[in-house]
């Protein structure tokens, strides 16, 4: 458990250089959807946790992104604001929410800070959606950026692949980074992008870079909460490392108990109320 100390966008931004051994350490992030993952996750003294559109898929049993609401995302917000004291909180901005200009954009993420108590949104999207970040980062939201793998735009791309393989997409990604960067966002994911050109761009930015199957030259790492510990069972990228096998506890814990209460094991006397025999006469006449 972590001492009780509330982070900042500024002392997270300190943090970048982190690449180099003896520098500050790394950023941790992760993904959570609710009141029970965000204690756990900020009790564990993450520095970010992000209220991720991948809700969609891994809480509501969509198969892809696109189809969560502003509204959903808002109301797994509040829940995640209610759980976590110390980390940064960032809500996802869902398909549809800010790519029809910057007056909705704006109007939706401020709804993150003022009725969900977000701290930053972030956004997917490099240079084209550049203009949309800057906006915000203008109304003065923090902007967290999102580039190389786009979920919202998974069939557009072909389906959840490594982005960047090629000259021109790698300068492509490179480009996407600076024009982040120049919008003012205070960050930038990286998702599913060679490692040595996470390594790259993140030498070539003033601002943190958060990998995610980005390998390990970026400033931070974030990973999706039901892939860290062993809870979603659709489908696992290659660069996810499971730290638990929640998904067989949960699944034994849920056996036993039906087993108990079919074999009348459960409750047993400590889990049941006592009441005295001279008040139960009166209601029976017995004991
Ligand atoms: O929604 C999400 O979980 C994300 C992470 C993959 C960065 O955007």
């Amino acid at each position: 458990m972590n001492s009780s100390v509330k982070k900042t966008i500024p002392e997270l931004m300190g943090r970048k250089g982190s690449t180099q051994p003896g520098t500050p350490k790394k950023i941790s992030m992760v993904t959570a959807y609710d009141y029970p993952t965000a204690l756990l996750a900020d009790q564990a003294g993450m520095d970010l946790l992000l209220v991720g559109d991948s809700l969609a898929m891994v809480v509501m049993g969509y198969d892809s992104t696109v189809s969560v609401t502003m509204e959903e995302m808002l109301h797994h917000a509040k829940a995640v604001r209610r759980g976590a004291k110390n980390a940064v909180l960032v809500g996802d901005m869902p398909f549809g929410s800010f790519q029809t200009g910057p007056d909705e954009a704006i109007r939706n993420a401020v709804r993150y800070l003022k009725e969900a108590g977000m701290d930053a949104v972030k956004l997917e999207g490099g240079q084209h959606q550049a203009h949309i970040a800057q906006a915000l980062v203008r109304a003065g939201i923090p902007v967290m950026g999102h580039i190389g793998l786009l979920p919202q735009l998974v069939s557009q791309m072909g389906g959840f692949k490594v982005q960047g393989r090629d000259a021109a997409g790698a300068q492509k990604l490179l480009d996407d980074a600076r024009a982040l960067e120049e919008a003012g966002c205070f960050a930038i994911v990286l998702e599913a992008i060679p490692d040595r050109l996470a390594g790259l761009i993140t030498r070539s930015l003033r601002i943190p870079t958060i990998g995610i199957g980005a390998g390990v030259e970026c400033d931070g790492q974030v990973l999706v909460f039901h892939d860290l510990v062993g809870l979603y069972d659709r489908f696992t990228p290659r660069f996810v490392r499971k730290y638990a096998q929640a998904a067989s506890v949960m699944s034994q814990a849920l056996i036993d108990y039906k087993n108990e209460v079919e074999a009348g094991q459960f409750p047993g006397p400590e889990h049941s109320f006592t009441i005295k025999d001279d008040v139960l006469e009166t209601l029976y006449g017995e004991k």
